[in-house]
């Protein structure tokens, strides 16, 4: 048995234009998805997940549509997490070049499902590196990135871009657009903190409302290209080690979200007690709806309005993780029995 781990991230700037060939520059933080896959001796997939919202959450399935669990959390949430491991277990059988096999895999995450922290892309990555370790086979990082890529474009209908899988394969702060994908040398130290509201937001939804409005209003088109101007503003920024400037042109981007309409209550009251708290800028991170908030503060200003603000669930300061997916064992046996599942 293998596992292996990822981390999620956080959009510092650009996510939705990034979806139209903007820039965006996405930044792995050190909370982690730690996926272990054992082989089986049939061709079945039992998969476990443990994380904050799919708590307990066992499927078994052969593959097959209409073996689809009963489980008691929102089917879109459900469908779309089999359809992650599915992918990545296809990958990584494609990539050791084997047919049939079986696997158990056990998902544990630090990360919140759907709330902006690329929780399903540090699934994939981890679970692609560490099915194919299993098969005896180590890919490149390049690869893991391009095929958990594929996995994510094709569970979310060919609208994801590659900035979070990208991102949690490699680690640190990167710069995506289109095809293109670069790791960020020297980024100034980021005193992130995170708000999370306990929700969840449907990055599919999300993505099909602003191409519709891009598609009907010039002013969302707009929107979008300026989004990608403050991407490179903030890229200048970062260069010049000026966080000040950092921070407020975050403020304008999450501006120009709530603008496209994926922001929402719970978000903007969030950003606004650490814009009250003195944070140097704060926005909505990933698709939005609901989930979190990223700001920057070097103080505990922030994290303490953050834990005070109605509508907040949880607040926690993130650190950078430069690192990116990671083995983590090899060797010990599978946490609990398998068997029993639903
Ligand atoms: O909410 P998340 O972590 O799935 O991020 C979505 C980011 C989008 O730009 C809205 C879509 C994408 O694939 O880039």
């Amino acid at each position: 048995m293998t596992t292996s781990s990822a981390p999620g991230k956080v959009y510092l700037f650009g996510e939705h234009a990034v979806v139209y060939g903007e820039p965006a520059v996405p930044c792995a933080i050190e909370r982690r998805a730690r996926v272990t896959v054992r082989e089986r001796a049939d061709d079945q997939l039992r998969v476990r997940a443990n994380d904050l919202t799919l708590d307990g959450f066992t499927v078994t399935w052969g593959g097959e549509a209409a073996d689809r669990p009963d489980v008691d959390v929102p089917t879109h949430l459900v469908e779309a997490a089999i359809g992650y491991v599915e992918g990545a277990i296809d990958q990584a059988m494609d990539a050791a070049d084997v047919d049939e096999a079986g696997f158990d895999v056990v998902i544990e995450s630090e990360i919140p499902l759907g709330a902006g922290l690329g929780s399903s892309a540090a699934v994939v990555v981890a679970c692609i590196d560490a099915g194919t370790r299993e098969l005896g086979v180590e890919l490149p990082r390049e690869e893991i990135a391009d095929r958990a890529y594929r996995v994510e474009h094709a569970v979310q209908d060919g609208q994801a871009s590659r900035a979070d899988t990208y991102c949690s394969t490699m680690g640190g702060a990167v710069r995506v657009q289109g095809d293109d994908c670069r790791r960020l040398a020297d980024v100034p130290n980021l005193p992130f903190v995170v708000g999370y509201d306990g929700g969840a937001g449907d990055t599919g939804q999300l993505v099909a409302g602003v191409r519709s409005l891009r598609e009907e209003y010039d002013f969302a088109a707009d929107t979008i290209t300026s989004i990608g101007n403050i991407v490179r503003r903030g890229e200048e920024a970062l260069r010049n080690d000026d966080l000040a400037e950092v921070g407020r042109l975050m403020d304008f981007n999450h501006g120009l979200l709530s603008a496209l309409g994926v922001s929402g209550r719970s978000l903007d009251a969030m950003v606004w007690a650490a814009r009250e708290a003195d944070a140097l800028g704060a926005k909505l991170t990933g698709a939005g709806g609901g989930g979190c908030v990223v700001a920057l503060d070097r103080t505990e200003q922030t994290h303490t309005a953050l834990q005070y603000t109605l509508g907040c669930e949880e607040a926690f300061r993130a650190e950078l993780d430069d690192e990116g997916v990671r083995v983590e064992d090899d060797t010990e046996d599978l946490d609990g029995d398998m068997d029993d599942s639903a």
